[in-house]
Formats: C-alpha cells, structure tokens, sequence
C-alpha cells in the first residue's frame, strides 16, 4: 500500500487503469455528433481528470475549446447544499455543445446548478463526463452521459481530489485507511 504524508493509501483506481478508461470516453465522446464542442471543466477537483481527458480526445481527432468554471458546493451531500459560482467561463456558450467535465458525480446539486446554467445561457446542448460515480448518494435525479468508473461508497483521493487540500497530487485514486 502506498505511503503518503504518513498515511496509507488503499488504490481503488490506478493510474493504468484510468489512463485506458480515459481513452475508452473519448472515444464514447468523439461518437456524438457534436458541433461547436466546448469542454468546461469544472474546479477544483476534476483538473487532473479534465487534462488527461481532453488529451484523449485530440488522439481520437477532436478539437475542443477548453474553459474553466470554479464552482462551491457548500454541503452539496447534504439537503441543505448551496452551490454558487466562484469563477466563471470567460467564453459565450450560446449555441453551442457544451460538455462538462468534473472529477464525481455524488449528490447531483453541483453539476444540475451548472447543467442548468449552461442551458438558461442558451446552450445547444450540456453533456456531463465524470471520472467516478457514486450513484448511491444520489439526492436528485441526473445522470452522468459518460462515466469512468463506479464509485463505491467511500471518501476518496488523488488524481485531482483532496481532503482538506491535501493528496490531489497524487497519479490514481485511493482511500485514505490510517497512520502507515
Ligand atoms: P455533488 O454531486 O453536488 O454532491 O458534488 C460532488 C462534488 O463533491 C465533487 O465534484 C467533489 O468535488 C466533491 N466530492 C464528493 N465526493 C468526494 C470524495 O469522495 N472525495 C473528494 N471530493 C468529493
Ligand atoms: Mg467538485
């Protein structure tokens, strides 16, 4: 088991294994019809994700614009979640495909806020790809268009995500299990 900063770390996703997958989504990607595609990736966590995926992508000849939203999910597991912008996009979505990128797809509250404000904007379309999805913490109804991995139902790490800032240098996705 790896250790980091003093504490082991179980692997749940290696860095391989998400390598491969990433190329298996932009394959998935590049089979819609998607004109004017504009890639936002939604921050913090999936700036790894975001990276690699789009990398992806050009392999499989596509060329999207890339923009960057920085959005707070306050308590976003809880009934009481507040989401709001804290950075937005610089670019007009009007007409256009978006597809947006984040690192999990739990409650749902951060990526419906940011579907439906893609939309009111006048978005031709919004797709959404997650690296993970924890389906069972599902709190309103949204699905994911493209999905890395199922998630099971544990605080995770790495690859772009943190706790308490801390472990998103990390190559893959891991659980935090205790002091090494
Ligand atoms: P929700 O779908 O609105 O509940 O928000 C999910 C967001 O919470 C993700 O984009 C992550 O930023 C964060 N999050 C949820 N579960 C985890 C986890 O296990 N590790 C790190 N961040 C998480
Ligand atoms: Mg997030």
């Amino acid at each position: 088991m790896p250790v980091v900063r003093g504490k082991d770390i179980e692997v749940l996703f290696s860095a391989s294994t998400i390598a491969r997958r990433n190329l298996e989504l932009a394959k998935e990607i590049a089979g819609r019809d998607y004109h004017d595609l504009l890639v936002i990736s939604v921050l913090k966590g999936s700036f790894i994700f975001a990276a690699d995926l789009i990398r992806a992508m050009h392999d499989t000849g596509l060329s999207p614009e890339v923009e960057f939203i920085f959005i707070s999910s306050y308590g976003a597991g809880t009934t009481s979640g507040q989401v709001r912008v804290l950075r937005d996009i610089d670019n007009d979505v009007a007409g256009r495909d978006v597809l947006l990128i984040d690192d999990i797809l739990e409650s749902g509250k951060t990526l419906r806020y940011t579907r439906d404000l893609m939309l009111s904007r006048g978005a031709r379309s919004v797709s959404i790809a997650v690296l993970l999805d924890k389906s069972m913490r599902r709190q309103i109804e949204l699905e994911a268009d493209f999905v890395g991995f199922d998630c099971p139902d544990y605080f995770v790490v790495g690859y772009g995500m943190d706790v308490a800032h801390a472990f998103r240098e990390l190559p893959f996705v891991g659980v935090v299990k205790g002091d090494a």
